[in-house]
């Protein structure tokens, strides 16, 4: 059924056919067919999983960038996530980059992206996620408006955070993609270390004000030297993060090239991503020793892929690119085959 689906979805623009998904799955999440959606993935059963002080469902998740405005969350939901990550998003709207700015590398099963950030602004996904039954566990993943400085980004992501916090499961500091200009010097040295620290005084002032406590996570790329990644472990431990997703799309062609859209710029994923990520996931893991979770996210595409980013360190995991070339019977058999 999806070959079919997927052929008429790949004979579309990439950007197009994604805007179709999230349109048909955000109009099925408010009908009775999502209930019939359901009813043809035979509600996939998984095993819950404790993870940064929540319960999950199922220790399987949408990684963000699928649903960047919260439109889709009760459709996606019905395909048997355990947990949907909406965003990025940030605190207003923005076009991004000019398109066309995603491309598919079929020979790879990969995807490269540079849509910058594009979102209708925080306070309408606030509203889409307020509006949406589903009964998993909604994460939130914050960044900063391209036109804020890098200097002035904590800034952005403070007011994010403070529009998200009542409503996230928990939310995810983007520091990682390769499309917003300077992001990723937010990684390193006292850039990070200023930014966590902001983050953390207003996490504990938000948890004092509402009664709750929202685990903050913070999301890597794949890129950075082992140095750099020794250093990353170490100021995320001593500022007590409550977690770590590992990883975003890599701006390295080394697995793609020759290969249809490889030259294009921005971050790649799915499968050309899947080894890189596992080896960052397993050299973060050896740092952190299970002191701060790692929710693993890159080329996940079958459920031998998945377990070796558990094997590696991961405790959850997410997909996106995986989705797009194997439709939800692998959201089924990933929530099925991990126990
Ligand atoms: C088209 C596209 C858009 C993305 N947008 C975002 C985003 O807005 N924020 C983010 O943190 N990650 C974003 N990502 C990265 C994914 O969340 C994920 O970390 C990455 O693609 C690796 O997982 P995958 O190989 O399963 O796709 C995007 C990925 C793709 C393919």
């Amino acid at each position: 059924m999806y070959s079919l689906i997927k052929k008429g979805l790949f004979s579309l623009e990439a950007e197009q056919a994604h805007n179709f998904t999230v349109k048909a799955l955000g109009m099925i999440g408010k009908t009775p067919a999502k209930q019939l959606l359901q009813t043809a993935l035979c509600c996939p059963q998984g095993t819950a999983k404790s993870c940064m002080g929540i319960e999950f469902k199922n220790p399987i998740g949408l990684a963000a960038g699928a649903d960047k405005n919260g439109e889709a969350i009760d459709g996606f939901g019905a395909l048997g996530f355990g947990f949907i990550e909406v965003g990025t998003v940030t605190p207003l709207a923005q076009d991004g980059n000019p398109k066309p700015r995603q491309f598919r590398l079929p020979e790879a099963e990969g995807i490269i992206n540079r849509n910058g950030f594009n979102n209708r602004g925080v306070d309408y996904l606030v509203e889409n996620v307020k509006k949406a039954r589903y009964d998993g566990v909604i994460g939130i993943n914050i960044g900063k408006n391209t036109s804020t400085s890098v200097e002035n980004g904590k800034g952005d992501y403070i007011y994010c955070l403070n529009k998200v916090y009542n409503h996230a499961g928990y939310i995810t500091i983007n520091i990682s993609s390769p499309n917003s200009p300077g992001l990723r010097q937010l990684q390193y040295g006292e850039a990070l270390d200023d930014l966590l620290q902001g983050i953390k005084v207003r996490q504990r002032e938000l948890a004092e004000y509402y009664n709750k406590y929202v685990p903050i996570a913070v999301k890597i790329a794949p890129d950075q030297t082992e140095e750099e990644l020794i250093q990353i472990a170490d100021t995320l431990r001593r500022h007590k993060m409550d977690g770590v997703i590992a990883t975003n799309t890599t701006i390295s062609r080394d697995s793609v090239q020759g290969m249809t859209n490889a030259e294009q710029q921005g971050g790649l994923s799915g499968k050309p991503l899947q080894q890189l990520s596992t080896q960052i996931i397993r050299r973060l893991h050896s740092e952190l020793k299970g002191e701060i979770p790692i929710i693993g996210s890159g080329g996940i595409d079958s459920v031998a892929s998945a377990q070796e980013k558990i094997a590696a360190g991961a405790e959850l995991l997410q997909l996106y690119s995986g989705l797009i070339y194997h439709g939800p019977k692998l959201v089924k058999a990933l929530v099925e085959g991990i126990k």
